[in-house]
C-alpha cells in the first residue's frame, strides 16, 4: 500500500504547489488528501481524487460521515440533526421508525453506493486474479456466502450474523467504511494542526525538514524500511 499513499502525497504537494492563492485553507488540502488515501487503499480507485472534488465517490463518503456535502444551510441543517439524530434518540425508537422511513446514519442512497462499489472491487479482483493493492481486494480470498459455510460456524451478535470462516461481503464493505468513518476526519485534523505548527514554529521545520533530507533519497523519497530512521518526526 506505500507506493499508493505516495501517489497521494505526490498528488497533495502538486496541488499545493499549483495553487497562487495566500493563505491558503490547509484544510481543504488535507481533507482532500486524506479521502485521496482512502479512497485508493480501501477502495482501490485509482482517481484523483484531490482535484475531483465533486466525485460521487467524496459525496457519499461525505454523506457516510455526516459532513455537509455542500454550503447550503438546509444540507448543512440535514448533517447537523442527522448527527443528532444518532445521538440523541434511542436505537429501539430509531429501529421502529426504520421500519417505515430511512433512518440508517449515511442514508440508504450512501449505504447502496458503498456497497456496490465493494461489490464490484471484490469480482473485478477475483475475475481478473491479479494482486491489487488495496484493503478490499486483499480480502477477496477470504470472501464467503453465509449460505454455503458449516452450520457450527454461524454466529449471532446483536442481531447480525456472521460465521468464523472468513468475512461476507458486508463485512468487507463495513470495515471498508470504518476507513471512512474513523480514518477521515481524525487524520484530515491531524494533518491540519501539524501544518499550522509547522508554520507557527519555522524552526522546528527547519530542524524537520533536514533530519528528513538525510534519510530521503535523491527524488526526495523515504523508501517505507527507512521510515523509522525519521526519529525526530516520530
Ligand atoms: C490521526 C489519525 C487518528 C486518530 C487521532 C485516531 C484516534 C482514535 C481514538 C482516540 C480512538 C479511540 C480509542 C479508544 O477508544 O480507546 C480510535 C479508535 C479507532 N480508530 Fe482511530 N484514529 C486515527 C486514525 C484512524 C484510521 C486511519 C483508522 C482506520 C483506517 C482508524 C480506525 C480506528 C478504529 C477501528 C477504532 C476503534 C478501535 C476499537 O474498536 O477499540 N483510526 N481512534
Amino acid at each position: 500500500m506505500y507506493p499508493v499513499i505516495q501517489r497521494c502525497s505526490q498528488r497533495f504537494v502538486k496541488h499545493l504547489k499549483s495553487t497562487d492563492a495566500a493563505p491558503i485553507v490547509i484544510k481543504d488540502y488535507t481533507s482532500g488528501y486524506t479521502m485521496d488515501v482512502i479512497a485508493s487503499t480501501a477502495f482501490g480507485l485509482d482517481l484523483d481524487v484531490q482535484e475531483t472534488t465533486d466525485h460521487e465517490f467524496i459525496i457519499h463518503a461525505k454523506k457516510f460521515f455526516g459532513i455537509p456535502t455542500d454550503d447550503r444551510a438546509v444540507t448543512r441543517m440535514k448533517s447537523f440533526f442527522n448527527i443528532l439524530n444518532f445521538v440523541l434518540i434511542p436505537k429501539f425508537i430509531r429501529d421502529f421508525f426504520g421500519l417505515f422511513v430511512d433512518m440508517s446514519f449515511a442514508g440508504l442512497e450512501t449505504t447502496n453506493y458503498l456497497e456496490r462499489l465493494a461489490h464490484t472491487v471484490l469480482d473485478q479482483s477475483k475475475a481478473q486474479n491479479e494482486k491489487r493493492n488495496d484493503f478490499i481486494s486483499m480480502c477477496a480470498d477470504k470472501v464467503v456466502d453465509l449460505g454455503e459455510v458449516d452450520k457450527d460456524s454461524i454466529r449471532m451478535t446483536e442481531g447480525k450474523t456472521w460465521t468464523t470462516q472468513g468475512l461476507t461481503r458486508k463485512d468487507v464493505m463495513a470495515n471498508a467504511a470504518i476507513f471512512i468513518s474513523a480514518g477521515y476526519e481524525t487524520t484530515a485534523s491531524t494533518l491540519q494542526f501539524f501544518f499550522y505548527l509547522m508554520a507557527v514554529h519555522p524552526d522546528i521545520q527547519d530542524k524537520l525538514y533536514s533530519s528528513i533530507l538525510e534519510v530521503a533519497d535523491k527524488n526526495g523519497e523515504c523508501p517505507y524500511e527507512d521510515l523509522k530512521k525519521l526519529e525526530y518526526l516520530d
